[in-house]
Parts: structure tokens; C-alpha cells; sequence
């Protein structure tokens, strides 16, 4: 399963990274405005921090100005991976940037026939967002599974990478179901290493270890 982190901010990419626990990286432009720095500056500088594919939008909601911008885009380094909203112009993008060998990752996919849609375009990735539909009361790693078995039916190439992950759970269901990808925030991997036992075990080895030192 790969890891992505889902980050505008390089020191937390870098922390990730020296973790091991990033083979690629999603941005949005929430995540660009948070980072206070020039779109442009911040994706080539974490381009530079791994040498997997690193996720930037397209702000264009017209197929032909989706396509400019993606190309454009990928031109500032050879892993950027074009992301383009689900929507018919982004379909028509999708296709047209992946004729022209142009990695895409079809974000905000909220139902199935979304993702199916994403695919019979050509998406490289496909994100359907998880916690924004467990916000509205729907099942969002429910949607993953059956996205993952559409496509597995059809042998589509297309990688599932979860999105709008919050908790370690939807982490442990998507490794589960065996999703390609899983982008997730730095706190939420951060969260994942503690366990109550694992630090009272710490604990007592230490102090095991300390007192037959004293003896
Ligand atoms: O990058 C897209 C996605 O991961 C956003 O997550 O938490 O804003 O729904 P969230």
C-alpha cells in the first residue's frame, strides 16, 4: 500500500519522509493557500523531496483552460500528477492530458459512478474524499470498497487513492480492502505509531533495565 501524505507544508513532508512513510504527495489549493507560499515555488521545491508523484490542481473549470494549465503544470517537474475536479470538462481534460502522457488524479469523486467515469477517461488516480461523505452521514469507506470491486471487475488500471482521510481507521479499512494509495494528513500518520501498551512496555523495560543496573 502507498503512502501519500496530504501536505502543502515541505517541513512536514520532510519529518514524513524521514519516517519512510511517503511515496508521494496530494495538494490542493486549500492546502497551497494554507502553506502561504507561491504555488509554483512549493510544488517544485517538494518535487525535489521524493521521487514519487506529487498531486497539483488545476484552478480552470473549462476542459481547454484545464488542459493548458495541466500541461503547464507538468512541465515543472517530471512527477507532477495533473489533478482535475470530477466534472464533464475535467473528463474531457482527463482524456486529452493522458493521450498526451500526462499522469492525472481525478479528485472530489463523492459515488461510484464517479470513479467509473474517472476511469473510462483515463485517470491515472482516482480520490474519492471519505471523510466529507462520513460528514454528511454516508458511508465513505463503504463507497472505497465498492469502487475497488468496480474496478477490479473490469481490470481498470486506474489506482484507488483515499482521500479526506481523518482517522487511523479509515486508514486500517483501506489497507483492508487493498486500495492502491491512501493520502493522508501528517497528524493523523503521527497518530498512528502510539499505542497505550506499546509506551508502558517501553516503560517497564526501562525501568526493569535500570534497576538490575543499580543491583
Ligand atoms: O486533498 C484532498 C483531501 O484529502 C481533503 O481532505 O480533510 O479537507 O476533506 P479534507
Amino acid at each position: 500500500m502507498k503512502f501519500f501524505i496530504d501536505s502543502a507544508d515541505v517541513n512536514e513532508i520532510k519529518q514524513a519522509n524521514e519516517r519512510g512513510w511517503v511515496d508521494g504527495v496530494t495538494t490542493n489549493p486549500t492546502l497551497i493557500a494554507k502553506s502561504g507560499r507561491s504555488f509554483e515555488e512549493v510544488i517544485k521545491e517538494i518535487c525535489k523531496l521524493t521521487t514519487g508523484p506529487v498531486s497539483a490542481e488545476v484552478i480552470s473549470l473549462k476542459a481547454d483552460e484545464m488542459v493548458k494549465e495541466g500541461k503547464a503544470l507538468a512541465k515543472w517537474a517530471s512527477n507532477v500528477v495533473v489533478k482535475i475536479p470530477m466534472c464533464e470538462d475535467g473528463m474531457i481534460a482527463v482524456k486529452k492530458l493522458t493521450a498526451e502522457g500526462i499522469k492525472t488524479n481525478v479528485t472530489l469523486v463523492f459515488s461510484v459512478m464517479q470513479a467509473l467515469l474517472a476511469a473510462k477517461a483515463g485517470a491515472t488516480m482516482v480520490s474519492p474524499f471519505v471523510g466529507r461523505l462520513d460528514d454528511i452521514g454516508t458511508d465513505g469507506m463503504m463507497m472505497v470498497s465498492e469502487v475497488i470491486q468496480v474496478y477490479r471487475n473490469y481490470d481498470f488500471a486506474t489506482e484507488v487513492l483515499v482521500a479526506s482521510v481523518r482517522s487511523p481507521m479509515h486508514l486500517q479499512s483501506a489497507a483492508l480492502m487493498g486500495a492502491d494509495i491512501a493520502t493522508i494528513p501528517f497528524k493523523v500518520m503521527q497518530t498512528m505509531t502510539g499505542h497505550p501498551l506499546t509506551s508502558k512496555g517501553i516503560e517497564m523495560f526501562l525501568s526493569d533495565w535500570n534497576k538490575a543496573q543499580s543491583k
